[in-house]
């Protein structure tokens, strides 16, 4: 019998703008654009979509647009994406008016319109198994979804990727211990780590001795950060330099020789084919990815993640998010699970 995931994000759906502008403008000064574009963004549109792209089965969005933001509902829904609970509010979307030079300087001015409107679906369907989250919305509705029970038993699998961090008080309050994954980069991850542990000194990182990973900066970040959240499986990626997890919750190895779960996993970037073009949606590209590998374990009824499966799901999130950064755009450039396929046999 094929079990099927299923997704549910709770999250932000914008209309990006972007002007084409030869400098940026500055205080008291008019300038024109060259060239005006609209594309559908916002973090929990993006992943939706990402995660959509990659294979996932079920993947619904809780959110909400105006009237102007029909046409975004329809492009997530050609994507892939059950939009059924995304109401249309007498609200502006979300918007992000985006500044672009030719040497890719840019600068942006968020509003968050409908995206910060009451939403009235409070609690998850039955049989969601995944619940995805990011930080473009009320606060209350994320710890909600957090907390959020798909039956009377099962409680889902959680993933919070924290863009934009988190102020120190809701850190504070934050239901960590109902987290199974938290997505971050690594100025998040620092941050992170700096509010969670307050004043305490720095805690010791085991004898590194021999490690490859002490060249990492984020090595010690890392492991202070999951020693503030014990039970979380934290994935840190380092744009240019690649990932590195630290999965508290892999199967116990029996065998002494093989690596322990304490050990982090790293793995360089994908090679790129054609170079950097537009990082742009790299991270929500990952996420998708990253999310979409763990329904697939999933549904293949593992119930204690393994080394190689997390190696192997991390290997398809570098390439897809390297094919994401060889092509302008953040939505757009999220390549297909076939296409990253492709690209590693
Ligand atoms: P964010 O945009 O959320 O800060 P990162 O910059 O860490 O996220 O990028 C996310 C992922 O995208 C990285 O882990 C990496 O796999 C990929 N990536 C980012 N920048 C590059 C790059 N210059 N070359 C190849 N891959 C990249
Ligand atoms: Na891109």
């Amino acid at each position: 019998m094929t079990m099927h995931s299923r997704c549910v994000i709770r999250g932000s759906i914008n209309i990006d703008e972007f002007f084409h502008v030869k400098k940026i403008v500055r205080p008291g000064e008019t300038i024109s654009s060259l060239e005006l574009s609209r594309q559908a963004g916002g973090k929990g549109a993006n992943q939706a979509v990402a995660l959509a792209k990659a294979g996932a089965y079920v993947v619904s969005l809780v959110g909400s647009v105006g009237e102007d933001g029909r046409w975004v509902v329809e492009y997530l829904k050609d994507s892939g994406v059950d939009v059924a609970d995304i109401q249309i509010i007498p609200e502006p979307t979300g918007r992000a008016v985006i500044q672009l030079t030719d040497d890719g300087e840019n600068s942006i001015i968020l509003f968050k319109g409908a995206n910060y409107a009451s939403h009235p679906k409070k609690s998850i369907s039955s049989g969601v198994t995944h619940v995805l989250l990011q930080n473009e919305i009320p606060i209350e509705d994320t710890l909600t979804y957090l907390n959020a029970q798909a039956d009377a038993s099962a409680f889902p699998i959680t993933i919070f990727n924290p863009s934009p961090m988190l102020s120190d008080t809701e850190i504070e309050l934050f239901a960590w211990n109902k987290l199974s994954w938290l997505i971050v980069n690594e100025g998040e991850a620092f941050d992170l780590y700096k509010s969670l542990s307050g004043d305490t000194p720095d805690i010791p990182i085991p004898d590194s001795n021999g490690s490859p990973f002490v060249n990492i900066p984020a090595y010690s970040t890392l492991f202070r950060l999951s020693s503030c959240i014990p039970k979380t499986n934290i994935v840190c990626t380092l744009g240019a330099a690649g990932v590195l997890a630290l999965v508290p919750s892999l199967q116990e190895t029996a065998d002494a020789s093989t690596a322990l779960n304490s050990d982090p996993i790293f793995l360089p970037v994908a090679k790129l084919q054609n170079g950097v073009i537009d990082t742009t949606g790299a991270g929500d590209c990952f996420t998708g990815y990253l999310v979409a590998g763990l329904m697939k374990i999933h549904d293949e009824g593992v119930k204690t993640l393994r080394r190689e499966d997390v190696i192997s799901v991390l290997k398809r999130c570098v390439q897809a998010a390297g094919m994401c950064v060889e092509k302008r755009g953040a939505m757009e450039s999220i390549p297909l699970a076939r296409e990253v396929d492709a690209m590693m046999h």
